[in-house]
């Protein structure tokens, strides 16, 4: 007789802006034959549909735009939404904004949720993947508040604003460091201080501080947790 035991492996990387965890996430997944997700850019393309409806951060949502609203991400990580991409605009400093004051509507975190728990179950569903690796804020304490393994990726401000910063200053000639140390520092109040499952570590995630540690170094520990080394 076979038991069924699913092996299925769920991997939750939380933190705040600008720590790097899209980075880490892809690079930690990549080294395990994981699927990786990032719940950010679900928002982000959520932000970046109402912006485009006429909505301003001090304003209520457009009528209707959630239940219109239909997000698919593909097996290679595509993301569309009502069958259009958004691509790299998804990353600008614009809509990060942006996303952080719709991100807290409990309608727009629902829906979030739901995307990212059918996309998981698709994936595991699909058999090409041992597990998945999910970035976000609230993933460890409210999307898969059972994963097995849970990480929560911090960094001092500073160095979090240094490296967006670098990031950055080619396409954007005209940004200061100090401006992008202040839009993470908003960003992080907004994230943390929302009542909605707010930026925190779940009290079983290891916390893993990469201030003075490498790309390598952090997806290394993680990796050896994972791996029970
Ligand atoms: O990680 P990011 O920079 O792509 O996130 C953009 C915004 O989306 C962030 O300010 C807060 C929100 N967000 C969230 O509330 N919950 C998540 N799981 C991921 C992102």
């Amino acid at each position: 007789m076979t038991t069924s035991k699913s092996a299925f492996n769920i991997v939750t990387l939380d933190g705040p802006g600008g720590v790097g965890k899209s980075t880490t996430g892809k690079v930690l997944a990549e080294r395990l034959g994981y699927y990786f997700l990032s719940s950010g850019r679900i928002y982000r393309a959520l932000a970046w549909l109402a912006l485009r409806r006429g909505w301003s951060v001090e304003k209520a949502l457009p009528a209707g735009l959630l239940d219109d609203a239909n997000i698919e991400i593909a097996t290679d990580g595509a993301l569309s939404v009502n069958g259009e991409h958004p691509g790299e605009v998804l990353s600008s400093g614009e809509i990060a904004t942006a996303t952080s004051f719709l991100s807290v509507l409990p309608a727009v975190r629902e829906l979030s949720t739901r995307v990212q728990r059918e996309t998981v179950e698709s994936i595991e569903a699909g058999g090409h993947y041992a597990g998945v690796v999910l970035e976000g804020r609230d993933i460890g304490t409210v999307v898969f508040p059972g994963a097995a393994h849970k990480f929560f990726l911090t960094a001092r401000l500073d160095i979090r604003a240094m490296r967006r910063f670098r990031e950055l200053k080619d396409t954007h000639p005209a940004l200061t460091l100090e401006a992008v140390s202040e839009d993470l520092k908003n960003r992080d109040t907004r994230d943390s201080e929302r009542e909605l499952a707010p930026l925190k570590a779940a009290g079983d995630a290891i916390v893993v501080d990469n201030t003075e540690l490498s790309l390598a170094e952090a997806v290394d520990a993680m990796a050896a947790k994972i791996m029970g080394l």
